[in-house]
């Protein structure tokens, strides 16, 4: 059975101080209000993902992501982070592909295949991002555009591997724009993305894969969208900075 899950995308946010408070806050709101059976995420700064490990030891369902890696292993790579190092440090997830690493830091569908190999061969679990621009949205393509981006980049995997993969559709054009997908228009790229998936896996594999929705989601809209039957929880950006309304989302299956 798939998972819920509900992962907070800090982005490049807040201050040393300010992260270790906001990560406190949210440890104890997801032991006192969040369902065992919903797993929460903060994917927070590399420079705190030691310490915001700290404060979530030994809670099963909260932990931490990295929000980018490296696909080599070591070497001349200033400024960089490998899977390895990340598994070294007991980082067990690692967002790939976030639309703003593929048009800022021009991270192609060839290389976040590469990383997430690299993610997997480490043992921590890709939450593999993908989305259509407005321009495509409009043009009418959107759909076949994002099941292209899976396949670019996960279709080489077995299908043991592509298990272990979580997914996220974050339609570009909703992004920290305050303009959110409607509940029908998420579940219909969810809905069509686990049909590509069972033609390539089976069934099975397309059922148990999750598959989060991010953009604009916040306190308010989180039920709403995660209502959708190929909707299993949230990439949360702006509203995960604030641990009352992230909590409210993690609580709103
Ligand atoms: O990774 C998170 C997404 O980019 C969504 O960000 O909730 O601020 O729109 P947002």
């Amino acid at each position: 059975m798939r998972k819920k899950i509900v992962a907070g995308n800090w982005k490049m946010n807040k201050t040393a101080a300010e992260a270790f408070v906001l990560a406190t806050e949210v440890a104890q709101l997801v032991k006192s209000d969040v369902p065992a059976d919903v797993q929460v995420i903060m994917a927070t700064p590399a420079l705190y993902l030691t310490g915001v490990s700290q404060v979530v030891e030994g809670m099963s369902n909260l932990d931490v992501a990295a929000q980018n890696c490296h696909e080599k292993a070591s070497g001349a790579y200033t400024g960089e982070i490998s899977a390895v190092q990340l598994a070294s440090a007991a980082i067990p997830y690692v967002l790939i592909g976030h639309s703003e690493r593929r048009e800022y830091f021009a991270e192609s569908n060839e290389q976040l295949a590469a990383k997430v190999d690299a993610a997997l061969a480490n043992g921590i679990t890709p939450i593999f991002c993908c989305g259509e621009s407005l321009s495509l949205r409009e043009g009418g393509d959107f759909l076949a555009f994002v099941a292209d981006q899976l396949t670019a980049s996960l279709f080489h995997l077995s299908a043991e591997e592509f298990g272990k993969v979580v997914i996220a559709y974050e339609p570009i054009w909703a992004i920290g724009t305050g303009l959110t997908a409607s509940a029908g228009q998420a579940q219909e790229m969810h809905a069509h993305l686990r049909v590509h998936i069972a033609a390539k896996y089976g069934a099975t594999v397309a059922d148990d894969c999750s598959i989060l929705y991010g953009g604009s989601c916040n306190a308010k809209n989180a039920q709403e969208i995660f209502a959708g039957p190929d909707v299993d929880g949230g990439l949360i950006g702006g509203a995960s900075l604030i641990a009352a309304d992230f909590i409210t989302i993690a609580k709103s299956f």
